[in-house]
């Protein structure tokens, strides 16, 4: 099984630019490119949140003409620049989200590994949380297949990342009963998450956390004393998950790359079937 990842792909409406920078119609486009052209294609493509700049009807209609040209079905899970009910009013109805209840959480059941996709949005907010309600929904979706790996998706990664501001902590409440429910069941192999704009890795809730990477403006890693939060001139990426079914001595395992989007030199083959190809100079 191949996961695709996409993230914080934040449409506008045709011909604005985000910040007065950032055409990221056009990054969203290069993206799905990227993701036609790999051979074998993903059997499926999750989107971990903030779809659109600010959500409403128009920007969901604008998102959803470019993704229609992607090859594999795609699911997305709403994010702090989401809206709820515009979301529901564009993509309910057509598998991708619950129409009813008041949280976009839902599982994709379909596939080697079982998606639980989250809902950590507070409304008209920048950081995330998991309320009573969204806690006990998961431990029920967690506690109904526990011999099946499973990831769980949430728009804000649980985990201390290091930036600042929202970026450090996604999580304002439930983050430790997030944790706590994680531990109870060894089947969740990975917790993906976004909001962060680049790739990073942990470990969280006795497994390994992975934010993916943004599809446009990513941020930088800054450590210095001025904790700025700077969008950085590296490639826009995607995550690439490889359901490996003979990965280790262990069995099965979820392996997890990041894929650059743009265009780049053709590439020059090393090894071909296991036979090297071209030689080393010396
Ligand atoms: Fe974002
Ligand atoms: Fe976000």
């Amino acid at each position: 099984m191949i996961l695709v990842q996409i993230s914080d792909t934040h449409i506008d409406e045709p011909g604005t630019l985000v910040y007065g920078h950032f055409d990221t119609s056009r990054a969203l486009r290069k993206a799905v490119a990227t993701i036609n052209a790999m051979d074998p294609g993903p059997d499926l493509v999750l989107h971990t949140g903030d779809i659109a700049s600010h959500g409403s009807a128009a920007r969901y209609e604008a998102f959803r003409a470019i993704t229609d040209d992607l090859n594999a079905p795609l699911v997305l899970i709403p994010g702090n620049h989401d809206n709820r009910d515009a979301l529901r009013d564009v993509f309910g109805g057509t598998e991708i989200l619950p129409t009813e209840g008041d949280f976009l959480h839902y599982v994709v059941d379909d596939y080697p590994v079982r998606l639980v996709c989250c809902d950590s949005v507070i409304a008209d907010e920048t950081p995330g949380e998991f309320c009573t309600e969204r806690l006990n929904w998961l431990d029920q979706q967690l506690s109904a297949a526990p011999e099946r790996p499973t990831i769980v998706a949430l728009h804000h990664p649980p985990f201390y990342s290091g930036m600042t501001g929202s970026t450090a902590k996604g999580l304002v409440r439930g983050g430790e009963e997030f944790d706590a429910i994680l531990r109870k069941h060894d089947q969740v192999v990975r917790v993906l998450a976004g909001h962060v704009h680049r790739p990073i890795t942990t470990t969280f809730g006795g497994t390994i956390a992975m934010a993916g990477p943004t599809t446009c403006y990513p941020f930088g890693l800054d450590t210095g004393p001025e904790n700025l939060l700077n969008v950085v001139h590296e490639p826009p990426s995607i995550g690439v998950h490889l359901w490996l079914e003979d990965a280790s001595p262990a069995g099965p395992n979820l392996v997890s790359h990041v894929l650059p989007i743009g265009d780049w030199d053709e590439p020059i083959t090393l090894l071909k079937n296991g036979v090297r190809v071209l030689a080393t100079s010396d």
